[in-house]
């Protein structure tokens, strides 16, 4: 308790306690890693151009990753991903709670055995975490176990972690501590510095994230009747608190109208198509929260800054990647939709990831690249042995000679995937006629990003498709998936979407269970000569009449809270035989 106040206060983190600290630069032969990790931060309401500290320190000096994409669009799944190299369908947390999700499912899935900080510490890193780790990580469960892996570690908690002005951290060892009153990303901003400076110390390369809830919604504790479905009732997600110094800033900022904006008709699948039209004054709060989080994300500005000078300071900068992303996207009054995420619109799922580093070119990338890449990518700049079993992303390309070998090679595709509710946040939550307060979001979907294509498609628990061509539709306003009262006249590649589909279809199949190799080459299990690798090759006419027969296609029982195998329809991928003449085409299931 009495480290965590010293560590608030700024003074000396010393954690040997000696206080003979040298700022002498220890030269590592492999580099530190600094990662900070926001919550809920869009990149398509441009919140990052509101940030002139992280242009100036990270934006400006390294590569902004414009198709950086979260598999699963909400926090804990996707932070799980993370930290495990694993997608959601693998991990089996699936949720912000038990029992498909929170910390305590991560830990009866034995990962708290098996993760990126353990495979950090044996490839000889200090590790070091502060902020928010995973949701249903409490004052009550924190060392039941502890979270294992970290070298120092200074976590938020539940249930006050989205607390801006009631935050409750817990430092190594010690009891949680309360910090009523105070302003949470200040307090974790001087926790990141002393956690830098024990790394900077500690004689070996660290890892250090740190992990504000910035922007995420204002969340008080809210009483639980004991179940997770009864708990959302009395959840209240409301507009994120700015600190004091930021409260005037950005009158005239408003969710940039942009064609999906509220828009005409409404669009989407299930009951996205049924949200009635957001009315003036829905819209004005709107906008308003959509203030209040730019005038958050100022404090973790700051802390960029803060970070990236202490980093220059001890003479280490320049052996040091910074990476900057969030867990997940946001939207705010597209689509017809309330403050929020867990859909699969590009609001969503594509998100800000910017890196600056060794040999990291100035400019951006449009490489692929997701969430399941960045525990490979960490444990290829630490040189590490142990972690890479089974893991469903490759790392990303950071240096220039590695954005040309990946420019014919890597992956288009990205598994989006997505269990359970949609829980609307703000005042208004739904505009459902209905009063209901959440809806299921249950998809599989794949997010294809190629050289002359870029397509959404996914499959609803209802059955119902969706397929949005990008190009010609950024805003996702038009389903061209053909049904039977609407047979679009629509072709993509020159091809119509009636011979594009069976190809989505049989991809759609391997990525919603693969593993590991699977996830990353998903083409190599449907065409094993392996001279298919993107949907283009795919489209080949030659394999028209085997996607022809392809008869099994995602589908889904019922909707479910979790990942239940038993509701998720067949499971089987198929697979073309090569030789079996250019005219016959077998298909056979694995
Ligand atoms: C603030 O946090 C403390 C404990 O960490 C708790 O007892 C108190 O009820 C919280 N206050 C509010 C307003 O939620
Ligand atoms: C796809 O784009 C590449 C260049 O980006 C071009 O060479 C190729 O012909 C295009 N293919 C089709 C089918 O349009
Ligand atoms: C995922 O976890 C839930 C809850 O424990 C369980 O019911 C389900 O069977 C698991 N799914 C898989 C595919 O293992």
């Amino acid at each position: 308790m009495k480290l965590s106040l010293i560590l608030a206060c700024g003074l000396v983190p010393t954690i040997n306690g000696l206080g003979q600290h040298s700022l002498v630069p220890t030269q590592h032969e492999r580099p530190n890693i600094v990662v900070i990790l926001t919550d809920d931060q869009d990149l398509h309401m441009d919140s990052v151009d509101y940030m002139p500290l992280l242009k100036k320190h990270v934006i400006d000096h390294g590569t902004f990753y414009k198709h950086h994409f979260c598999s699963t669009a909400i926090c804990c799944p996707s932070r799980v991903t993370l930290w495990t190299g694993r997608n959601a369908h693998n991990t089996n947390v699936t949720d912000v709670f038990p029992p498909y999700g929170g910390y305590p499912k991560f830990v009866a899935q034995g990962f708290n055995k098996n993760w990126l900080p353990l495979w950090l510490q044996s490839a000889g890193y200090s590790t070091y975490y502060t902020g928010k780790l995973f949701n249903a990580h409490t004052i009550e469960n924190w060392n039941s176990p502890h979270p294992s892996g970290w070298t120092s570690s200074d976590f938020l908690l539940d249930p006050h972690t989205y607390q801006y002005l009631n935050a409750s951290f817990q430092r190594n060892q010690y009891p949680p501590v309360s910090y009523q009153g105070q302003y949470s990303t200040d307090i974790l901003a001087e926790k990141a510095f002393g956690l830098l400076h024990e790394g900077i110390e500690s004689g070996k390369p660290f890892f250090l994230t740190v992990a504000p809830v910035a922007p995420h919604s204002n969340v008080d504790p809210f009483p639980t009747t004991g179940t997770p479905g009864d708990a959302l009732k009395d959840i209240r997600m409301t507009a994120p608190i700015p600190a004091e110094r930021h409260k005037h800033l950005f009158p005239d900022a408003k969710v940039p109208r942009r064609s999906n904006f509220n828009p005409e008709k409404p669009g989407g699948a299930s009951w996205i198509k049924r949200l009635a039209k957001l009315t003036d004054e829905v819209i004005e709060y709107n906008d308003d929260f959509y203030r209040a989080r730019l005038q958050v994300l100022q404090a973790v500005d700051e802390l960029v800054e803060g970070v990236v000078l202490r980093l220059e300071q001890a003479g280490t900068l320049e052996n040091t990647y910074i990476f900057y992303t969030t867990d997940n996207g946001y939207h705010i009054s597209q689509h017809r939709l309330n403050p929020g995420k867990e859909c699969g619109f590009e609001e969503d799922i594509n998100i800000p990831l910017i890196v600056r580093g060794p040999g990291v070119p100035i400019g951006e990338s449009k490489v692929v690249t997701a969430h399941t890449d960045l525990a490979p990518t960490f444990l290829q700049l630490a040189g590490a042995k142990w972690g890479w079993d089974g893991l469903d992303g490759s790392p990303i390309p950071l240096k220039k000679e590695d954005f040309e070998d990946e420019k014919k090679s890597r992956q288009e595709h990205v598994n989006i995937e997505f269990w359970g509710r949609s829980i609307p946040e703000g005042e208004h939550r739904f505009s459902l006629d209905d009063g209901k307060i959440s809806m299921s979001s249950q998809t599989q979907a794949l997010r294809i990003v190629g050289a002359n294509y870029s397509l959404y498609y996914s499959v609803w628990c209802t059955n119902e498709h969706e397929l949005y061509d990008l190009t010609s539709d950024p805003g996702q306003l038009h389903n061209i998936y053909p049904t039977s009262s609407t047979q679009p006249d629509v072709t993509i590649l020159g091809i119509p979407v009636s011979k594009v589909l069976p190809r989505l279809d049989a991809l759609l199949m391997v990525t919603k269970s693969c593993k590991g190799h699977t996830c990353v080459h998903p083409w190599s299990v449907i065409h094993p000569a392996g001279n298919v690798q993107t949907l283009e090759e795919a489209m080949n006419r030659r394999f028209d009449n085997f996607y022809s027969s392809v008869s099994a296609a995602v589908s889904f029982e019922k909707c479910e809270l979790g990942y239940i195998l038993e509701s998720e329809g067949p499971q089987e991928s198929v697979v073309f035989h090569e030789g079996a003449g250019d005219d016959w085409l077998g298909n056979e299931e694995l």
